[in-house]
């Protein structure tokens, strides 16, 4: 059985005062809940003030990236350990924004995975295609390419302390989010790739999110889909108000 596990990834949003309010708000709303795995990702200049908000509730915090080097001459950058330092348990890897504007590439977003893993994080790994790739039929080849590659050299043990989240990049921050069915597609496509890999008991135990525009509205449909189980929640994740329903349509959950 799968705990859902909803994230909210803050992206360059918010700011100290904002930050704090809607960590004591999540804290007082959903910070007693067991049915459910909870995250918030903030800037990383707010984590350490979030995650002492948050300390001892049921809602870890997560940096939404690092570098895969665990300290040294690496201007603007942060390690896993200054990330764990902070209070941090998760971390975002590959987002869609890291790739395709910041320009990193699977061989980088391998070496952060791994580094994480060995420093004692949690990755929450990103994949997804773009609009072109899905016109072209090509979304099974690049999700199946993104985490073989991003997943290459990880073993089936520490596959236990990794997250895939799917986000098709047309569908993130644009309002368009997958249907229902689009999303099963490529999650059960994701999972029994991970049967391939690391066999049925690994692939059966893997949390696979879906993110892209999910809403309030969208969630319960997207949730009750088999292989969905929970959400990486961008925009939404920025006022308890939109948040918290999301995390009340897991299944189980509420
Ligand atoms: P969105 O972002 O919910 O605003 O589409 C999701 C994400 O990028 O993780």
């Amino acid at each position: 059985m799968r705990k859902p596990f909803v994230a909210g990834n803050w992206k360059m949003n918010m700011d100290l005062a904002s930050s704090l309010a809607l960590a004591r708000e999540l804290k007082g709303r959903v910070g007693e809940r067991a049915d459910v795995t909870l995250a918030v990702c903030p800037p990383f200049c707010y984590l350490k003030a979030v995650a002492d908000v948050l300390a001892g509730s049921a809602v870890a915090v997560g940096g939404q990236n690092m570098y895969p080097e665990p300290k040294g001459a690496f201007t603007g950058e942060l390690s896993a350990e200054m990330l764990l330092d902070v209070g941090c348990t998760y971390v975002i890897l590959g987002h869609s924004e890291r790739r395709h504007v910041m320009g990193e590439g699977d061989e980088l977003i391998n070496a952060k995975v791994l580094r994480a893993l060995q420093a004692g994080l949690k990755p929450i790994l990103c994949v997804g295609e773009t609009i072109e790739q899905r016109k072209a039929d090509r979304t099974g080849e690049v999700v199946t390419g993104q985490v073989r590659a991003a997943l290459g050299g990880v073993s089936a043990d520490q596959m236990a302390r990794i997250t895939i989240a799917y986000e098709p990049v047309w569908a993130i921050g644009t309002g368009l989010n997958a249907t229902p069915q689009q999303a099963q597609e490529v999650h059960a496509m994701i999972r029994s790739l991970l049967a391939d890999i690391h066999g049925r008991a690994v692939a059966d135990l893997l949390v696979i999110q879906y993110g892209g525009s999910v809403k309030p509205d969208n969630a319960a449909d997207l949730m009750t889909m088999p292989d969905v189980d929970g959400a990486l929640v961008g925009g939404a994740s920025l006022k308890a108000n939109a948040f918290v329903p999301i995390i009340d349509a897991c299944p189980g959950a509420a």
